[in-house]
């Protein structure tokens, strides 16, 4: 089964069950700051299990882009991928868990459908705790789908699923596929890692609170994620994702690029292969993301310096990588036109971020390589007098060969040093650390060393935005007082800046904290000061206007017709919900916005800048 037709399979069945298919949304949320990137399909849904209507209804399905960075470094064994994406089907508030798990079933199971031997299949529920009981209710409904009792195993943990520390959550119940050759000896899947799990079912009726209690949501909601490229992978008994059709012409196009085989660089070529596709979909994104040194931008930089690092260690010439996201984009196009629309910014997003680097490695490297050789010697001095008079004046290249001759095997790092090294040479503090490892050295203590670093690393980004410790608390969707005020001064100002500075202007991307609103917008050449005080003056005289907003649901179609402002590249559902602020600004959005505009107080620009070539920001604060 190829990827296209396990993602036509699931979404055509869960249409047959009466769900409307919503596009994928943004990787990087938009209104949401307590998160860098969407980490699974129901995030972007947040709001709705929690209450909120949404436009296209109460049964949801869709193929989600996701992203999660927590096991970078596990990249290039069989399981892990950073960018990947999720199969899902939602009630918010319609059916419960019999229907969720007979429809799981038949999906899995049926002649019409993946037709999967139930010999292959198990399943688990939740045990209990939390305050709550075992999940019988689940366990009597795999039986009654012809589940025989030893095929369902009560589990702890793995079977409560939240997506952060507060929020939407419940009990859940995974479905795990037997990968190994031979029959399974246990069919708990915790007893033996050749079950894999390929589908998760979240019986989501709980909110769970800071303190970790839990109250019941006031309706009882269905979450399932499938995750596309494992579940591709096992139907097809194939190792890992890579081997899928999601990677043969990425993986093809880096061994003619390098000259070497998939199979003896396996760990390579993976890593390449996945940070790429990260970086491609993170660049072609309706809210895009280009290379920096804070925030989504700096994960991006990490993801294309590591795979020019790696790539060029294969064998690649320089200024290869804009050949392996055209690759990426060429095979990706179909199923995700926005990366089309953008294929020349991505391209060019690449290759300017692989030129920018070059020309910091090198330096990069020669002073890491005279550090290593200053170290040595300061050992020699200590240990060996007559190899340290032999070696002094030698050249650093000339050193570095002498190493394990003379037991020069660790070395102790100060996580300051290497902050400078990213800070000032560029350098990815993993590039820096596996170059070190990379002459036979233990750098020692290195998980402290690291975590030292992160926290310097924090810090720094603290002085360049108030607020960065709201991010990775691992709640999610902020709706708190301030976001709804910033997010309708959004709107407001993406009206400013078309009515003052030109008609033309077209928003770009928006993220929002409590502390701030950012705003991307297409428009060729700075704004003059005092542009920026007519549009923070327009703006001002619109929330002093005191207008009610309302909100209506129509297609998008209608939408336009009507003039409502749309974002470019923005894939939208069949209906779509319309905020109206006054007769002053028109535009499709989700919400939630304040009442009244004479809530928002006072409105000023803090900034604008260039965010990427051809695009202005604006960062402005309420108060
Ligand atoms: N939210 C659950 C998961 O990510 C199911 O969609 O596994």
């Amino acid at each position: 089964m190829n990827a296209k037709e396990l993602r036509n399979k699931y979404l055509s069945f869960f249409e047959s069950k009466g769900h409307v298919i919503i596009p994928s949304a943004s990787l990087v949320p938009q209104n949401d700051a307590t998160v860098l990137f969407t980490t699974a399909g129901m995030q972007p849904l947040v709001p709705f299990l929690m209450g909120q209507t949404h436009p296209s209804g109460n049964r949801l399905a869709n193929l989600q882009k996701c992203l999660r960075t927590g096991d970078i470094d596990e990249v290039g064994d069989n399981t892990h991928c950073t960018f990947f994406q999720m199969l899902g089907n939602w009630s918010l508030g319609d059916y419960f868990k019999e229907e969720s798990i007979a429809w799981s079933y038949e999906f899995l199971t049926s002649k019409d459908w993946l037709n999967l031997p139930l010999e292959k299949l198990s399943f688990t529920v939740y045990e209990g705790g939390n305050g709550l009981e075992q999940d019988n209710v689940a366990i009597e409904t795999w039986k009654a789908q012809g589940v025989p009792a030893e095929k369902i195993t009560a589990l702890g943990k793995d079977n409560f699923w939240s997506a952060g520390a507060t929020g939407p959550c419940g009990p859940s119940s995974e479905i795990f596929y037997w990968t190994g050759d031979d029959d399974p000896k246990t069919q708990n899947p915790d007893e033996d890692e050749r079950w894999v799990e390929i589908w998760n079912n979240v019986f989501m009726a709980y909110e769970r609170y800071e303190d970790g209690s839990l109250t019941e949501l006031a309706k009882q909601n269905i979450d399932t994620g499938m995750g596309f490229e494992r579940t591709l992978a096992v139907l097809n008994g194939m190792k890992s994702p890579f081997e899928t059709d999601l990677f043969t012409d990425i993986i093809g196009k880096v061994e003619i690029l390098t000259g070497k085989s998939y199979s003896d660089n396996q760990k390579a070529m993976r890593i390449v292969a996945d940070h790429m596709r990260a970086s491609v979909f993170l660049i072609g994104d309706e809210n895009p993301t280009t290379p920096g040194n804070v925030d989504q931008g700096y994960i991006l930089r990490r993801f294309i310096r590591k795979s020019m690092i790696v790539l060029q260690k294969l064998g690649a010439r320089a200024g290869s990588l804009g050949e392996v996201a055209q690759t990426i984009i060429d095979s990706y196009v179909e199923m995700y036109p926005e990366l089309g629309e953008r294929n020349s910014f991505i391209v060019k997003e690449v290759t300017n971020e692989e030129t920018k680097f070059a020309n910091t490695l090198e330096k990069g490297l020669l002073l890491l390589q005279r550090q290593i050789a200053n170290g040595f010697l300061g050992q020699l001095r200590q240990k060996d007098v007559s190899a340290f008079e032999k070696f002094k004046g030698s050249n650093v290249i000339a050193l570095l060969d002498h190493l394990s001759e003379y037991g020069f095997s660790e070395v102790s790092l100060k996580a300051k040093w290497l902050f400078d090294m990213f800070q000032s040479h560029g350098m990815p503090v993993e590039v820096t650390i596996e170059e070190i490892e990379g002459y036979g050295l233990t750098v020692l203590e290195k998980e402290s060393l690291l975590a030292e670093f992160e926290t310097l690393f924090k810090a720094h980004q603290d002085k360049s935005r108030a607020g960065a410790q709201q991010k990775f608390k691992g709640g999610l969707a902020d709706t708190s007082e301030a976001t709804v005020r910033l997010h309708t001064a959004t709107h407001l100002l993406n009206e400013a800046l078309r009515k003052v500075i030109s008609r033309d202007i077209v928003q770009r991307g928006s993220n929002i904290t409590p502390q701030r609103l950012r705003f991307d917008f297409k428009f060729e050449r700075k704004l003059t000061a005092d542009e920026v005080k007519a549009v923070e003056r327009e703006v001002q005289k619109q929330i002093d206007a005191a207008h009610e907003i309302t909100v209506e649901k129509m297609t998008p179609l209608k939408a336009q017709e009507l003039g409502a402002q749309s974002e470019f590249g923005a894939k939208y559902p069949e209906q779509v919900t319309v905020y109206d602020i006054g007769p002053y600004s028109k535009e499709i959005c989700m919400g939630p916005h304040v009442k009244n505009t004479s809530e928002l107080g006072k409105f000023t620009i803090k900034k604008e800048e260039s965010s990427a070539s051809g695009i202005r920001r604006i960062k402005a604060v309420l108060a």
